[in-house]
């Protein structure tokens, strides 16, 4: 196993005398004192993350909200937050737990397409920043909850540029076919009408095409949509304060295919100085590309079998901790904890769940473990164990942050009674 092919996964995962180390911590005594399946996450990784973008944006004025959805342990919100972070939010309950570790709310940005009454008053009690708004019937009704509550709430529209992400189609969401945004060509009269509502000011543009870019080059497609519209709205005398593209950049999974690009890469020279010279604040919302080769998940060999066709390898991990192989086919790399040089099979490595749709790889090549060897499945720190269920009443699993070289629980692992909970008999 050469080292070489990790280091595109940018976390600090080695060998040492055949066992995996995170951060130089030993993944095996990681399962034996908190057990398995286990979320592992690493905070030099998310540092070193959040870094790079705070460097590729430090000659311009930026707010870097890490998009919530994508890993809402509170302990990571809060991380975040002490790195500069704001935050990307998409319900009253990622507000909520933005707010609950004291990030300023002004540093808050609200996007969504079904948005309630409720989590609207929410939103504009707690003084967010901005939403970010995607139909006209929510911009009606957010100026009338604005109006009762006697507030003035910024807003950008959430435009939709037509672009092609050239990325899987369930995460594209910036083609007219999606259900997001607002068609940019008939966006400006929306903002005039918008400037003419008493509790609103339409001071901010959104735009977010989709989500694991590997190719830049639609965000430089969109860069200059959004300059157009800029200056169309600057001579219908609408102030844009506030830019803000989105997330969307694509990290590595498969290390023979993804080449990741780099927040350096992002903002070209042109669009650099536009932002600079007319003031504004780039907003950014980035959430996989911090976290997403941030986080590992350790699981354990339960049993093996083979049929006429295929090698299993079943795990104590499945769809319900790790969703992403079953619903969208994705790949994350499966390496073994303890590296025997034994020999290579392939398998399907699958979880216990009662669905054929259940496994974390299929036709893996992998050295041949046995029953209670432990595997990581890699690139697990992004919508991983927050798109997790109690699907055939498993309980979530644990999860643990890895910093200065110590592991700390910052979840604990579901137990019988927690599965009760809310249920009325
Ligand atoms: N901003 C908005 C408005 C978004 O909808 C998203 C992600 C982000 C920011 C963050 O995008 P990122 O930087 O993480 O690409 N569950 C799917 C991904 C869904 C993405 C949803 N929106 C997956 O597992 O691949």
């Amino acid at each position: 196993m050469s080292m070489s092919m990790l280091k595109n996964f940018n976390i600090n995962l080695e060998y040492k005398g055949n066992i995996l180390h995170i951060n130089n911590v030993n993944i095996i005594n990681l399962a034996k004192e908190f057990s398995s399946p286990l979320y592992i996450y690493s905070y030099d990784a998310l540092q070193i993350n959040f870094l790079k973008y705070q460097n590729a944006l430090s000659n311009i004025k930026h707010l870097i909200c890490f998009a919530v959805k994508t890993n809402y342990n509170s302990r990571i919100l809060k991380e975040f937050k002490e790195l500069g972070a704001g935050f990307d939010t998409v319900s009253m309950g990622e507000i909520y737990k933005a707010i609950n570790i004291g990030v300023d709310p002004k540093k808050i940005v609200y996007a969504g397409v079904g948005k309630t009454d409720e989590e609207i008053k929410f939103a504009i009690e707690n003084n967010i920043l901005m939403f970010n708004v995607e139909s006209v019937d929510e911009l009606n009704q957010i100026n009338e909850i604005a109006a009762k509550l006697n507030k003035v709430v910024n807003i950008a529209f959430r435009v939709n540029p037509d672009v092609d992400p050239k990325t899987h189609h369930y995460i594209s969401t910036g083609l007219a076919k999606n259900k997001f945004g607002i068609d940019i060509n008939i966006i400006p009269d929306i903002y005039k009408y918008a400037k003419n509502l008493k509790n609103i000011n339409p001071n901010g543009i959104h735009c977010h095409i989709g989500s694991q870019l590997l190719d830049l080059s639609p965000y430089k497609e969109v860069f200059k949509k959004i300059i157009n519209l800029f200056n169309t709205l600057k001579s219908e005398g609408i102030n844009i304060d506030y830019i803000n593209i989105g997330g969307g950049l694509g990290i590595c999974y498969d290390n023979n295919k993804d080449i990741a690009p780099d927040p350096k890469d992002l903002i070209d020279e042109n669009f650099s100085n536009f932002i600079k010279n007319n003031n504004i604040t780039l907003i950014l919302e980035p959430g996989r590309s911090l976290i997403g080769n941030a986080g590992i998940l350790l699981t354990k060999v339960i049993y093996q079998k083979q049929n006429k066709l295929k090698n299993f390898i079943i795990v104590d991990a499945g769809m319900n901790d790790l969703i992403r192989p079953s619903l969208y086919g994705a790949y994350h790399n499966i390496l073994p904890v303890k590296n025997k040089n034994s020999n290579q099979i392939t398998a399907d490595i699958v979880g216990p769940i009662c669905e054929s749709g259940d496994f974390l790889a299929k036709d893996k090549e992998i050295q041949k473990p046995i029953n209670g060897d432990y595997l990581v499945a890699l690139s697990a720190g992004a919508y991983a164990f927050s798109m997790s269920s109690n699907y055939n009443s498993r309980m979530k699993p644990a999860e643990v942050l890895i910093k200065d070289e110590k592991a700390v629980l910052i979840r604990k692992r579901e137990s019988l009674k927690d599965l009760l909970t809310n249920e009325i008999i």
